[in-house]
């Protein structure tokens, strides 16, 4: 494994598309790595563009735009960073041999649909799930409820994310309102919808897994320690780790995360989310990628998520121990406006054993996800508290001001 010289003809080059906070740090865990980065998104001056080597603007969705790109570009490594993609295009180019695809094209292909990554899960690995069925209409939901997923079940558009289109039915006089707000919200208007039993769980992890290379060249799979969640209208508001599980929990956690990406193959970090209830657990979704609720990562682990990723893209051997405890908690624009400032940062960081990440988002939009405060110690339910301490006292305030 040999890693070039940036922006020379040795250059070992990779391209994120989708470069939010999230690609931004896998760039940083690159660029210290000496890898040439090649930032994508469909906005200008988004948050990983202001750290790569180079920056474009298209439409992902777009797989002439996106193949054009590639092709111009010619990154040895394409790592996509977010679900709306042309993923037929990378398992074109995947297949033509024009680029390697993190973890497989196969795989940002199937989780980009839950329909694709359910029917896996639960019909072909047979894991666990939530009882499910995927209607086109109401009529349809409507006899999928009554044959066997019943009440209170969840409707989400099969495209969509970041809890858009979601709601959840408590009673048939629900179902109507469901079906027409997933109609509106799904990202591709496909018509189609999963409709899931809702799972009373005790409490939601996600298991960070990581497939990387070992010392013998094979492919290893470890896991970080669980992280813990809290969230609202279907975005995430904080996060901990570890989230303290019964060991029989745990393995049932770790076997479903390991079967589930064995299938998925190739290399990389995985966010593997799940549903608890005491001893038993239930696969949810699963991000071919870092995860969002991962960024507590930042301080708790020696390695974070993003740091893993570009290792174990890279061929690298990868380290998932726990430095300390740790917490996050989401910093929100709180106001419609572009290019705002942050008030009172000096005052969030007198918070003990706190760090602030500012995304660097253009724009801000009410629930817009603009920063993260970050909290490490010795016991993660005083880190939550204090990484919620320390967001709090963040003060969005107008650029002009
Ligand atoms: N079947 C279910 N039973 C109970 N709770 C659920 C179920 N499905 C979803 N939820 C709750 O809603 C949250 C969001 O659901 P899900 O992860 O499927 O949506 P998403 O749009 O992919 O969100 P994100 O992109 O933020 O992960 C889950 O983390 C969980 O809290
Ligand atoms: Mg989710």
């Amino acid at each position: 494994m040999k890693i070039g010289t940036p922006l020379s003809s040795s250059a070992t080059r990779v391209m994120l598309l989708g470069c939010g906070e999230l690609g931004k740090e896998v760039i940083i865990a690159l660029q210290r790595l000496g890898v040439e980065v090649i930032a994508v998104d469909r906005y200008a001056n988004a948050p990983g563009h202001q750290v790569a080597h180079r920056a474009h603007v298209i439409d992902m969705a777009d797989g002439q735009a996106l193949r054009k790109l590639i092709e111009t570009e010619k990154p040895d490594i394409v790592v996509p960073e977010i679900e709306a993609i042309a993923t037929d295009t990378l398992v074109e180019l995947e297949a033509e041999a024009v680029v390697e695809v993190i973890p497989k094209a196969r795989a940002t292909q199937l989780t980009m649909n839950r329909e694709g990554i359910r029917r896996l899960v639960a019909e072909e690995l047979g894991l666990r799930t939530s009882r499910y069925g995927f209607a086109q209409s109401l009529n349809e939901l409507q006899h999928i409820i009554d044959s066997g997923v019943g009440y209170p079940c969840i409707v989400k558009p099969v495209m969509s994310s970041s809890g858009k289109g979601q709601s959840t039915i408590q009673r048939p006089e629900d179902v109507q309102g469901a079906w027409d707000y997933a109609m509106s919200a799904a990202r591709v208007n496909q018509g189609k919808v999963i409709v899931e039993e809702l799972v009373d769980f005790d409490y939601e992890i996600t298991l960070l897994t990581v497939r990387a290379l070992d010392a013998q060249g094979e492919i290893q799979t470890s896991f970080c320690e669980p992280i813990g969640h809290v969230q609202e209208q279907g975005d995430y508001v904080e996060s901990w780790q570890p989230q303290v599980m019964t060991l029989k929990a745990l393995k049932n956690a770790q076997h479903i995360a390991a079967t589930v990406t064995e299938n998925l193959g190739g290399r990389g970090i995985f966010g593997v989310e799940l549903f608890i209830k005491g001893d038993e657990v239930w696969f949810s979704e699963v991000s071919p990628r870092p995860h969002d609720t991962g960024m507590v990562t930042m301080i708790s682990q020696r390695q974070n998520e993003f740091e893993l990723h570009a290792r174990a893209i890279l061929g690298l051997p990868v380290d998932t121990s726990l430095l300390s405890a740790g917490a996050s908690a989401v910093i929100y624009g709180g106001r419609d406006e572009k290019a705002i400032a942050f008030a009172d940062i000096d005052q969030a960081l007198t918070v003990a054993q706190t760090d602030i990440r500012l995304f660097g988002k253009p724009e801000s939009f009410q629930r817009r996800r603009m920063g993260v405060a970050l909290a490490y110690g010795d016991d993660a339910n005083e880190c939550r508290q204090r990484a919620k301490d320390s967001a709090s006292k963040v003060r969005p305030v107008s650029g002009s001001e």
